[in-house]
């Protein structure tokens, strides 16, 4: 059993003077995680991962999901250690970027151009921008539940989070509901010729069902295109967590769907920063510089975009997936997990209070109180009795093809050690169990 977080808790006390937040992505905060937890990892290998007091932990997130093939991959870090000796960056372009954009955009027949990126933010604005150059319109559209896009003013100032984003640049941003094509439709009539794009995840593990898809994303996805041609706007899908998951390349391949533009990052790369936008050849040349005497569009233009090793990264992971079946792994394992918990869930007479998703792609519980509401309070003990158990876990079960049997079965064992406190503590409150307080949400107005 996992309790001795010395060192984490220095590291706690000393980071928040150096960096704000404590992190650089916000989902990685302190407020995040119950006081018994781990502060900063100091190394992975496959599943696995140490903290900083020695702690070994299972890993149930992956880096967010970016680490698709396991922690210090070695045929990943075998291409990336022979493309570090050969420098990472220079004043014209490598010439691995042409053999990654080739390799790439065989993988997505739909779309002729692509363009990198270090992270997710800077492709989906970037397909915001080229959307809104092409057609000259202002308004952005997503759907209103799902939970991030970009940390960029498009998307943030939609937010509880708008602090620092000017109201002109919220007007700009008008949602509708998930998974809902009379809600598009909708919006699309309230705003006639102003939206340029629409951007949407293609599914989220609630696609199961019980959202307003019923189940059935790609027939949804499919109308949604079509509505945002019928009305003169563009349509991007989002595969940050769904790319190299659902499907390879992802939901795109699955549900045969030929969008605009898509978005792509964290599992292209095993954990290594490369992400990409992908699109039609007369959305994405708008790009370019070969179109004498138009206007300059200035799309992505950074220093570390073409970083060798990160692109040797995503070479070899396009590599292992093409010559192993990681997509049937991963989704092997996920369904493994999701019926053997629902086996222990009904065994300990709790089906009222733990339910989890059936997306075998990436397993994500709900935690509900006495009255059936869902509370951030025993979410927060179910993460704390986990990581006691040597399960780092946030709700969520993200299988890389290092989860095998036996992480699976590690899971299964913490997950029914810590539902028995999550039992007990149904009749008398988290609190009484919860050490510190419970995890907040990320998108909150005040801290
Ligand atoms: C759907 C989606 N799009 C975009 C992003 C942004 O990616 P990044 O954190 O690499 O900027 C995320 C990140 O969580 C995401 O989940």
């Amino acid at each position: 059993m996992i309790l001795n977080f010395e060192k984490s808790n220095i590291y706690r006390q000393k980071i928040h003077q150096l960096i704000p937040g404590g992190a650089h992505t916000y989902s990685k905060g302190d407020d995040q995680f119950p006081l018994l937890s781990p502060a900063a990892i100091s190394h992975g290998k496959g599943a696995w991962i140490w903290d900083i007091d020695g702690n070994k932990f299972l890993d149930c997130s992956m880096g967010l999901t970016s680490v698709s093939l396991g922690h210090a991959f070695e045929p990943v870090l075998e291409r990336v250690r022979q493309e570090l000796l050969k420098g990472v960056n220079f004043q014209r372009p490598s010439v691995i970027e042409m053999e990654m954009a080739e390799k790439f955009l065989s993988l997505v027949p739909q779309h002729d151009m692509i363009k990198f990126a270090k992270n997710g933010s800077t492709v989906t604005t970037a397909a915001v921008k080229l959307a809104r150059a092409f057609t000259k319109r202002k308004l952005v559209a997503f759907p209103a539940e799902h939970p991030f896009y970009s940390y960029d003013d498009w998307f943030i100032g939609s937010t509880a989070c708008n602090k620092g984003v000017p109201n002109d640049t919220n007007n700009l941003s008008v949602t509708f509901k998930a998974c809902d094509a009379a809600s598009l439709e909708a919006l699309f009539e309230k705003f006639p010729g102003q939206i340029a794009c629409v951007i949407t995840e293609p599914e989220k593990n609630f696609c199961d069902g019980t959202c307003a898809c019923g189940g059935e994303p790609g027939g949804f996805l499919q109308k949604a295109i079509d509505l945002a041609h019928k009305n003169g706007a563009l349509f991007i899908i989002d595969e940050m967590i769904t790319g190299f998951k659902t499907n390879f390349p992802g939901s795109i391949r699955k549900y045969s769907l030929e969008p605009d533009m898509t978005t792509w990052g964290k599992g292209i790369a095993n954990g290594f920063s490369f992400c990409a936008l992908t699109g039609k050849k007369e959305v994405m040349e708008l790009g370019g510089i070969n179109r004498k005497g138009e206007e300059k569009v200035f799309l992505i233009s950074t220093t570390h975009g073409g970083e060798t090793h990160a692109i040797a990264a995503g070479l070899a992971t396009i590599d292992f997936f093409e010559n192993n079946d990681v997509i049937g792994h991963s989704q092997q394992m996920g369904a493994k997990a999701i019926s053997e918990c629902n086996g222990i869930i009904q065994r300990q007479c709790l089906s009222d209070f733990v339910s989890l998703s059936c997306s075998s792609w990436m397993p994500a519980f709900v935690f509900r109180n006495r009255e059936r509401q869902m509370d951030a309070g025993f979410r927060t003990l179910m993460m704390q009795e986990m990581i006691k158990n040597d399960v780092l876990f946030q709700g969520v079960l993200v299988p890389s093809f290092s989860h095998t049997n036996t992480e699976v079965n590690f899971f299964l064992d913490a997950f029914e050690a810590s539902l028995s406190v999550y039992k007990k503590a149904l009749e008398v409150g988290y609190e009484k169990y919860l050490i510190g307080e419970a995890a907040k949400p990320v998108f909150r107005k005040i801290l």
